[in-house]
């Protein structure tokens, strides 16, 4: 018997393994706890009823569930709260199924009907999603589609999440998005579990928050100058050039984002960055400032503004900080924060600490001052004196202080304080071990704001993050106390991102690597597996119109230089089955060129490497035309991009 198992299983393995293109419903990201696949399929019914408890908490869940349903179908969709022959019920359990805690489910799909149950509303939510993955792609179509069987996978599902902060970060303030788009961006979201969206509010490019009492955080500190091109390296804008790039929220839209996120259980953390990344705050404030010649600066529109030639701290050509030796900026802090606690009903405020360049504190007579007044030996320890007296402030509104992993570096940081770790695990391993509580969002797994692939394809920025390593992505440590980690996030800073499609482009796939690092147990992680899902979640995202990095299909490349000096140029892939073609002759590349096998050395005269990948007979990577003299530049150089 376990032997005829153990058969069974490999010879599931191997077609499994060799299948080619996307995995077959169900296709499920994140990969649930528990999935049991069953024999025979349900129908969708051309009138569908649905049964589901009545109650504020779950309509928009049945309302999403209904507009699924329906508007694809074209099939006459109700929903009761008393339809006990309904072919899909929703229930609430009567007495709390421990396994699933706060945000798990029962899902259990039989050719007859199918039965959702959860603890909770946001239990019931998560079914959902999971129920929609396992229709056909087409369900997720925005207009009717003919012509599919609406049928699923008869299946016995039991899934709940392994970390409670699932979350993603959207900086809002090197680009503005609308609230409307924050919306798109929270529904994206939700499709993969994530309850939590960090919003970063304000930073050198724009203050977003309207804050009463304190106008020119937002008549001044939301607007730029208009730039495209490659950030951080823009020409300085000149005088007379308009302003009028950027936008902010008023208090009115913030309650309308935090309210509609709370219906699809999303919490909203708010980042209000400081004492560094204020330069808007203090274009608006000049006098928040501990140097002279403050009111002299503006909204940075992404103008070279720090030297990170010598690592960081960064050294600073204007002083982006609040004066950590001036009360003004406690009172502006108390203002802000009082705001921004009313507003945000979740129980962390984030306060950045990340970056605060220490040279103009280190020239400042009114730090000296402060240095001396409180015993304070470095420059990391005024900083941690700030984070203390803004700690207070937080406290003092029934909120807990979080902050990026920066504000460790005082030593003596009160065990109250939340950590984000994003210097790699290092910072949130060190404070776990401290007491504090953590949350990983380390730049080596989770900076999604990173590459995908090589830079002479990807949107230029300064590091790249392979779908491959995200999914490696694990926010627990293995010698350190799980009590500690709350979970992970990913984090998208938009420097380079300019609009929502290229938003999307950067989040997915790599939210879905994310998503389930944070949600599937450990145990049942597998990059193979994952993979074949993301092909079919390619598709889907193709029928709801939201973009996505191909990348994944693209090559990497390896320049080095032989014992000849000759170039040698090595060819990688992040997933097997794929063929790359390449040539030398300039012309465009197909499955009818030379197949990549080994190591190539460019013929004498050649100017240019073009490759691309096929699965099977079909393209799935970008033509890219890579010259010879960038591979040399980067043999020489050993700079390899991975
Ligand atoms: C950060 O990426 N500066 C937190």
């Amino acid at each position: 018997m376990k032997k005829q198992f153990v058969l069974l299983l490999s010879a599931f393995t191997f077609i499994q393994s060799h299948a080619q293109g996307p995995k077959k419903e169900p296709a499920v990201i994140p990969e649930p706890v528990s999935l049991q696949q069953k024999a025979g399929t349900f129908t969708l019914p051309k009138t569908v009823s649905i049964e589901a408890p009545a109650g504020a908490d779950l309509q928009t869940t049945v309302s999403f569930l209904k507009t699924h349903l329906s508007v694809p179908t074209g099939y006459n969709v109700t929903a009761s709260s008393a339809a006990p022959n309904a072919a899909i019920r929703l229930q609430l359990n009567k007495s709390a199924d421990d396994k699933l805690g706060k945000e798990g489910y029962r899902l259990s799909v039989s050719p007859k009907n199918i039965v959702l149950s959860a603890n909770t509303p946001a239990g019931l939510f998560y079914g959902v999603q999971t129920l929609l993955q396992l229709f056909p792609k087409e369900i997720e179509s925005a207009k009717a589609v003919s012509n599919v069987r609406w049928e699923v996978p008869a299946v016995e599902i039991m899934d709940y999440p392994r970390f409670g902060w699932r979350g993603l970060m959207f900086d809002v303030s090197r680009h503005f998005f609308t609230k409307e788009q924050v919306k798109q961006y929270i529904d994206q979201m939700v499709r993969y579990k994530y309850n939590l969206l960090h919003w970063h509010l304000t930073d050198d490019e724009g203050w977003r928050i309207e804050i009463k009492g304190l106008p020119n955080l937002t008549k001044v500190g939301a607007w730029n100058v208009k730039k495209e091109g490659y950030f951080g390296t823009f020409s300085p804008p000149a005088p007379d050039e308009p302003r009028n790039f950027g936008g902010f929220y008023t208090q009115d839209d913030i309650r309308e984002v935090v309210q509609y996120a709370k219906e699809r259980f999303v919490n909203i953390l708010p980042e209000v960055d400081v004492p560094g990344h204020s330069l808007a705050a203090i274009v608006s404030y000049p006098e928040l400032s501990c140097t002279e010649g403050a009111d002299k600066y503006v909204v940075r529109s992404g103008e070279p503004i720090m030297d990170w030639s010598h690592g960081a701290p960064p050294i600073a050509m204007v002083d982006n900080t609040l004066c950590p030796a001036n009360e003004k900026v406690y009172e502006f802090m108390d203002k802000v924060i009082t705001q921004v606690a009313q507003l945000f009903p979740f129980e962390y405020i984030h306060l950045g600490g990340d970056e605060a360049p220490h040279n103009f504190w280190e020239k400042s007579e009114q730090v000296k001052a402060l240095m001396q007044k409180e015993g304070l030996k470095t420059i990391p320890q005024v900083q941690e004196y700030f984070t203390r007296r803004v700690e207070k402030i937080v406290a003092s509104k029934g909120k807990k202080l979080i902050g990026w992993d920066e504000i460790l570096e005082g030593g003596a940081l009160p065990k109250t304080t939340a950590v984000m770790s994003w210097r790699g695990m290092k910072g949130g391993i060190e404070a776990a071990k401290k007491g504090h509580e953590v949350v990983m969002s380390p730049t080596t797994f989770a900076y999604i704001d990173y590459m995908q692939g090589d830079p002479i394809v990807e949107p230029r920025i300064y590091a790249t993050l392979r779908l491959s390593k995200a999914y490696q992505f694990d926010p627990l440590p293995e010698d350190v106390d799980k009590k500690y980690i709350k979970g992970g996030q990913a984090n998208l800073w938009t420097e380079q991102v300019y609009n929502m499609r290229h938003a999307e482009y950067m989040t997915w796939p790599r939210g879905w690597a994310i998503a389930e690092s944070l949600w599937s147990p450990k145990e049942k992680k597998n990059w193979k597996d994952f993979f074949g899902r993301v092909e079919n979640h390619f598709q889907r995202s193709d029928v709801a119109q939201i973009k996505y990095a191909p990348s994944v299909y693209d090559p990497s490349f390896k320049a080095s230089k032989d014992a000849n000096g000759e170039l040698k140029i090595e060819l990688g892939k992040e997933v097997d089955d794929l063929d790359i073609y390449y040539t030398f002759d300039n012309s465009f590349p197909d499955n009818f060129y030379p197949k990549y096998k080994s190591p190539l050395t460019p013929p004498k005269d050649a100017v240019q490497l073009k490759v691309v990948t096929y699965k099977g007979d079909k393209q799935v990577g970008r033509i890219i035309a890579m010259p010879i003299e960038e591979l040399k530049k980067r043999a020489d150089n050993k700079r390899n991009v991975e």
